[in-house]
C-alpha cells in the first residue's frame, strides 16, 4: 500500500519535471532575444532604414504572437532573414519583443 503511494508520487514528481522543464524552454530568453533582434533584425528596422522602425513597444502582445506566426513570416519581405536563424534564437527575439510589448507590464522602445 505504502509503497504503490511512494511509486505513484515519483512518477507525478519525474513528470512534473520533465513536462515542467519542457514548457520553460518554450518561453524562450528574452535577454538572448533582445542581443539577436539588434544582431539580426535592428539594421533594417530602426529609424531611416528599409524596413520600418521596430521596437518592443510597436505592437501589442497579440499582435507580436500573430507576427511571429510562420504563414505570417513567410509574407514578409525579410523572410530569408527568419530563416537563418534556428527557431529557438527566432523564439527568443519572440520572447523579448512579446515581453516588451506596448500592452505588457513594462513596454520598451529597442535602443
Ligand atoms: C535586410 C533588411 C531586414 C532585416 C535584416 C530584417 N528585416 Fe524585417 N522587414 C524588412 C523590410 C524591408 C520589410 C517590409 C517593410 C516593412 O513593413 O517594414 C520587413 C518587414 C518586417 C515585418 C512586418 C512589418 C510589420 O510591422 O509587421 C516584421 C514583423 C519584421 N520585418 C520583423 C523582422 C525581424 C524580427 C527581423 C530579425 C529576425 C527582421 N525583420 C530582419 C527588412 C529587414
Amino acid at each position: 500500500m505504502g509503497k504503490k503511494l511512494v511509486l505513484v508520487l515519483l512518477a507525478a514528481v519525474f513528470l512534473f519535471t520533465t513536462f515542467g522543464l519542457a514548457f520553460a524552454e518554450e518561453k524562450g530568453n528574452p535577454r538572448k532575444g533582445k542581443f539577436l533582434f539588434r544582431k539580426s533584425c535592428r539594421d533594417c528596422h530602426k529609424e531611416g532604414a528599409e524596413g520600418k522602425e521596430l521596437s518592443p513597444s510597436s505592437k501589442t502582445m497579440d499582435q507580436w504572437t500573430a507576427a511571429f506566426k510562420q504563414e505570417k513570416i513567410d509574407t514578409y519581405k525579410c523572410k530569408e532573414e527568419f530563416a537563418k536563424l534556428n527557431e529557438k534564437d527566432v523564439n527568443d527575439i519572440y520572447t523579448y519583443l512579446h515581453k516588451y510589448a506596448a500592452d505588457s507590464p513594462s513596454p520598451a522602445k529597442c535602443k
